[in-house]
């Protein structure tokens, strides 16, 4: 080729055929979760919510994503209610529904390396999933008001979104109730947090949220509440909490920690408030700066009996957590949250650290230690619950089965025994502050704590991680 056709080749985009965008990630154990082709940087979701009689909600999510190849369609996740329209960078764009996928066509091909901007609207009555591995999860429908709690792969239940945490975002919530009702959300409230009751007109948040015109309730009957969570945040986590809370502020070393109750739960506020201020401070003395603008909590008058660690602001589901027990889901703000998941698979990256955590808060708090702890359940016998499957790899059924919280805990026991506290807790910090924002994998932690220690660890996560049955040699 001449020197000006080479010239030219390089001013041109490298520009391929434009094909359609994979309908899955490709995460082993959830084929359709996420999608190919294209990168999310942002959702601002405002969203409506009718009122317990019916549940229906009119929402408008704009996604701005960046095109990761050239895309002649690209998939959403979504199993939310009826779509009134789909557009891309202001043009109605086709679009289809097949189980959790929606495919898009825009008007035009997305060129890779374009930023585009997807609005979808739709409204109805969201509803949430049930499986017999995960429960009841995701829009989670209540007396007064509605919760989410997403994980694994219950995003979709309310969002159109690209559903794996391998794709973190930034989101803006405006969440329009009627009166008397609030809404809490991911990360930093848009308004004062004590001052409920009035409608706000519904100002945006951020630039992407004026793409969102015409959505909040600005008359007398409603409340429009505006959070933002500017941290890169996986879709799992991403929450809104509607109903009647008492909500309460405080801070520790500067940063904003709120926490709310169901109104059924108002007796337990200052403790909920008390047990998160107490975590927080711990657990940032042992894993480094808290990674993230705003800390708190929310107990919801669902009965799921469970807890979610959304980012920021947990949810604990139809109860009030004992101490512990809000120490595991802090703890998930750094594991988990902060340093997230590439592969569901390494699930142990968040539920082995945050066990973890709460046997290192007993050892801080009562005579017990994580070493009898971990010597307890290692008694046991080796056709236990505890050891099986290998948490390294436990499938999606038991993806948050027994064993992947205890003996990915006693994985850690194991590593602190090895290599000694003084470089256990150098592992644990320097993961969470060299990987903050990040996704990482077990194939990544054990080469930082090979690099941190000086030693080889290979032998040991192999046992603890993928050995069946108990292991006897490490
Ligand atoms: N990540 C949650 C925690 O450990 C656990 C969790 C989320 C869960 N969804 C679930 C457990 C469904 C059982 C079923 O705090
Ligand atoms: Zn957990």
């Amino acid at each position: 080729m001449t020197a000006a056709a080479a010239a030219l080749t390089l001013l041109m985009p490298a520009s391929s055929t434009p094909a359609p965008g994979s309908p899955g990630i490709g995460d082993a154990y959830f084929p359709n979760a996420g999608n190919g082709g294209y990168d999310v940087a942002h959702y601002d979701v405002a969203l409506t919510y009718a009122g317990p009689k019916t549940g229906a909600v009119d929402a408008t999510v704009a996604i701005t994503a960046k095109a990761t190849q050239d895309l002649s369609a690209f998939d959403l996740d979504f199993r939310g209610p009826e779509i009134v329209s789909v557009a891309v960078d202001g043009r109605p764009a086709r679009h289809a529904r097949a189980g959790q996928e929606l495919t898009v066509t825009p008007a035009f091909p997305l060129q890779e390396g374009r930023t585009f901007t997807a609005v979808v609207r739709y409204s109805g009555t969201p509803r949430p999933l049930q499986s017999p591995a995960f429960g009841t999860y995701g829009w989670v429908p209540s007396k007064d008001g509605a919760v989410v709690v997403a994980e694994p792969d219950g995003a979709p239940t309310w969002l159109p979104v690209n559903d794996h945490p391998r794709d973190k975002a930034t989101y803006a919530f405006r969440v329009t109730v009627p009166k008397g009702l609030r809404a809490l959300a991911n990360g930093r409230p848009g308004e004062p947090v004590t001052g409920a009751g009035k409608a706000t007109g519904g100002k945006a948040l951020t630039s992407g949220a004026a793409l969102l015109g015409g959505e909040a309730g600005t008359g007398g009957e409603t409340a429009t509440y505006t959070w933002a969570e500017e941290s890169p945040m996986a879709s799992y986590l991403a929450m809104v909490a509607i109903g009647r809370f008492r909500v309460r502020e405080t801070t520790v070393s500067g940063i904003p920690v709120i926490t709310a109750v169901d109104a059924k739960y108002k007796a337990s506020a200052k403790t909920l408030e008390d047990r998160t201020v107490k975590a927080l401070t711990w657990a940032s003395s042992v894993f480094g700066p808290y990674p993230f603008a705003t800390a708190g909590g929310i107990v919801a008058d669902t009965r799921l009996d469970y807890a979610l660690e959304t980012q920021e602001r947990p949810v604990y589901s139809g109860f009030v957590p004992g101490e512990a027990f809000v120490v595991h889901e802090m703890a998930h703000q750094w594991f988990g949250n902060s340093v997230g998941l590439r592969e569901w698979r390494d699930v142990w990256l968040n539920e082995g650290f945050a066990t973890y955590a709460e046997w290192l808060w007993r050892e801080r708090t009562t005579r017990d230690s994580a070493k009898k702890i971990f010597k307890r359940y290692y008694a046991q016998r080796a056709d236990s619950p505890v050891f099986a499957p290998p948490p390294g790899d436990p499938g999606a059924a038991d993806l948050f089965g027994f064993s992947v919280y205890v003996r990915g805990a006693m994985c850690l026991e194991a590593l602190r025994e090895r290599v000694g506290d003084r470089t256990f807790f150098q592992v644990l910090r320097t993961w969470a502050e060299s990987r903050r924002g990040s996704s990482a994998t077990t194939e990544e932690f054990v080469a930082h704590a090979e690099r941190t220690s000086g030693r080889r660890l290979g032998p040991l996560f192999d046992a603890w991680l993928k050995g069946r049955g108990k292991p006897k040699k490490w």
